[in-house]
């Protein structure tokens, strides 16, 4: 009995410590938690493996376990509240040993940032991370690109675990607000949204279908119209052509079963054109090479149907892809790129390509098309090379409104990137776009080099983009959105700065589509600063999808009207203290813009002081997403700001 008792005791003993023991020294490694909740900008979520599957090796050693992922990437873990320390080395993958990958990798706890590395690049040092994390309800696990975007950020979490001492950590979906809508309901009486200046040259064919909301069926009547221009007067088109140069300031009146309202419209008939940002759609960020004429169809069906079209989004956009593809063995893509008369060949998804553009037309919506100076474009189709004044001529004559005109593949044919080089090929199809006889806005797509902002005007840019090409994540919203300040300078009527296409709604760039991956504060963000940008803003989503959410985001009249407002002015950055951002603009009406950003993890408020807006006098606060004055702007006026969130105000005066 006594032997017994006594090996009881032993083993209760030798229990408890071993309980004890693991208690204090479990280690949960982090390659063994649902990694299919992570986020990652590319590639596999690598279970002890790397992005691409390899075995995980930084300097040259190689490690059993760990998390490969690629930036932008997120892992959420909640933790009981037992857990000691947070273990991992850090690095840049050496499968990427000798490319140009550079990242950071940070620790947030409860949405506070516990540690960051310096930044880590291909074939550099990695980084020990060993962090106390006792206390901590939600671990985020980030891998950030930095300012060169994301190209070949292979990032590995090696040796990555959690010293635990009760419970087990679980990874969680990334915790997000509920979707809710701002925006208002616009009212059953006649509203006239869309800009309230529009150009045209004189003798090209004018195409402008009136933006209004409000019951249907409507009648529209325009007084003023230069000689030559009619409007129709059920569906609110307006079309002909205008032999006269000029301003003419034209007055709009729409009627419905429950009202009436006119306002002023201002047709300047002249050298430029696209005097607000364009509004419209393009296929890339949803379908990129999937793409095929029913789909461009559909689009535009949806822009009418859907009503997006009642707040002057126009621009039906074909981005690459819908030309040949000459090394292709498809009989959809491949084939001779030009005919005999040296034309250029639209591939087999786009069999009638003049039928097309009249269909889109026929809805008072406009057309828009893709190429490139290069003998093909970015996903290898036939581009303009040596054919510019042919295909300029194609274009307008298949009746195309918008053409954005890509560099990728030039960059084997200019001899470098110095200034004379860079202008080279948007100076040749400027002057093949001049001799068209149609208004075609001319977009340049070069990604910001020799900072397009300086000279896109003066080789005939209506706009350009001025980075690299955006995803549907804050990291990417965020870097280039915020990346524009200082940008102003450059942005004006008939001339913007593109900072990229709209990334809210279902994305994908192919045949797969996902809702987006931002979070609804994050989309208002990406939406307030576009519109504050005075970017062109091209719908990315597929719009046959549209959620309320989305639509809502979309159809606000008076962020849209600080879009397009008409003086043009592009916001500038006037605050910046940690990740708190006051942006602001003027507008044409004498009041201000302003966008309070909240770039941070956490819920922060935001103080906004007259002193800094420089107006003296009273003026009352309005809430632009709500469309609701707050109240009089005082000396100052705090709002809490969500994380990666925006309050949009406009200051006006009482
Ligand atoms: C580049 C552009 C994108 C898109 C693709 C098409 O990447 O920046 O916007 O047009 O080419 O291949």
């Amino acid at each position: 009995m006594k032997n017994i008792s006594k090996a009881l005791i032993v083993c209760i003993f030798l229990f408890s410590a071993l309980t004890l023991t693991a208690q204090i020294t479990d280690t949960v490694w982090i390659s063994s938690l649902d990694l299919s909740l992570a986020t990652t900008g590319w590639g596999e979520k690598g279970i002890n493996r790397s992005c691409m599957g390899n075995p995980i090796r930084l300097n040259g050693k190689e490690y059993k376990r760990g998390f490969g992922t690629h930036a932008p990437s997120l892992l959420y873990i909640k933790l009981d509240g037992y857990v000691q320390r947070f273990h991992a080395t850090v690095g840049v993958d050496d499968e990427e040993k000798n490319s140009t990958g550079s990242v950071t990798f940070s620790i947030y706890g409860d949405g506070e940032l516990l540690c960051k590395t310096s930044t880590l690049v291909s074939g550099g040092v990695s980084e020990e991370i060993n962090t106390n994390i006792v206390g901590i309800d939600t671990l985020l696990l980030a891998v950030d690109g930095t300012a060169d975007g994301i190209n070949y950020d292979h990032a590995d979490w090696a040796n990555a675990y959690i010293l635990v001492k009760k419970g087990r950590p679980f990874s969680i979906s990334r915790p997000m607000e509920p979707a809710y809508i701002l925006t208002p309901r616009a009212p059953a009486t006649p509203r006239i949204n869309g800009p309230k200046i529009y150009g045209t040259r004189p003798g090209h064919d004018f195409i402008y279908r009136i933006p209004a909301t409000g019951n249907k069926p409507m009648k529209f009547s325009v007084k003023g119209l230069p000689k030559g221009l009619t409007v129709n007067k059920t569906t609110g088109i307006i079309t002909g052509k205008t032999a006269e140069s000029g301003r003419f300031e034209t007055i709009i009146t729409v009627k419905n079963d429950v009202g009436e309202t006119s306002r002023k419209f201002t047709i300047v008939a002249g050298k430029q054109i696209a005097l607000t940002p364009p509004l419209g759609w393009n296929s890339w960020n949803c379908f990129a090479c999937a793409i095929d004429q029913e789909k461009v169809m559909a689009a535009a069906d949806a822009m009418e149907k859907s009503g997006l079209a009642d707040y002057g989004w126009s621009y039906i956009n074909i981005d690459d892809c819908w030309m040949i593809q000459s090394e292709s063995d498809d009989p959809v893509v491949g084939g001779a790129p030009r005919d005999e008369n040296s034309n250029m060949r639209t591939n087999k998804k786009f069999p009638d390509i003049k039928a097309l553009t009249d269909y889109i037309h026929s809805k008072g919506l406009k057309a828009g098309i893709y190429s490139g100076p290069g003998p093909r474009t970015c996903a290898g189709y036939t581009a303009c090379y040596q054919h510019e004044d042919a295909d300029a001529l194609q274009f307008a004559k298949w009746g195309f409104d918008y053409l954005k005109y890509d560099w990728c593949d030039y960059e084997r044919i200019a001899k470098d990137h110095s200034l004379p080089e860079l202008k080279k090929p948007y100076i040749v199809m400027r002057d093949a776009l001049e001799k068209c006889g149609r208004d075609i806005v001319y977009s340049l797509c070069q990604y910001g080099m020799g900072d397009v902002w300086r000279w896109g005007a003066e080789v005939g840019g209506n706009c350009w983009r001025t980075t690299g090409d955006i995803t549907d994540n804050w990291n990417s919203v965020e870097a280039i959105g915020f990346g524009q300040a200082g940008l102003e300078y450059y942005s004006g009527p008939g001339h913007w700065n593109d900072p990229d296409m709209l990334v809210v709604g279902k994305v994908g760039w192919g045949p797969d589509l996902h809702p987006t991956n931002l979070s609804p504060n994050e989309q208002y963000t990406h939406i307030s600063l576009w519109a504050l940008l005075n970017s062109p803003l091209l719908i990315g989503c597929d719009m046959t999808q549209l959620d309320d959410f989305t639509f809502s985001l979309l159809t606000n009249s008076e962020v849209l009207d600080i879009n397009q407002d008409p003086l043009g002015m592009q916001a500038a950055r006037i605050s910046k203290e940690e990740g708190l951002e006051i942006w602001a603009r003027n507008l044409e009406d004498g009041s201000k813009a302003v966008g309070l950003f909240n770039r941070g993890m956490r819920q922060e408020q935001i103080v906004l002081k007259r002193s800094i807006l420089d107006i003296p006098g009273d003026y009352i606060v309005r809430d632009v997403w709500k469309q609701e004055d707050i109240g009089s702007l005082g000396d100052s006026y705090a709002a809490v700001v969500p994380a990666h969130g925006v309050k949009l105000l406009r200051i006006y005066k009482q």
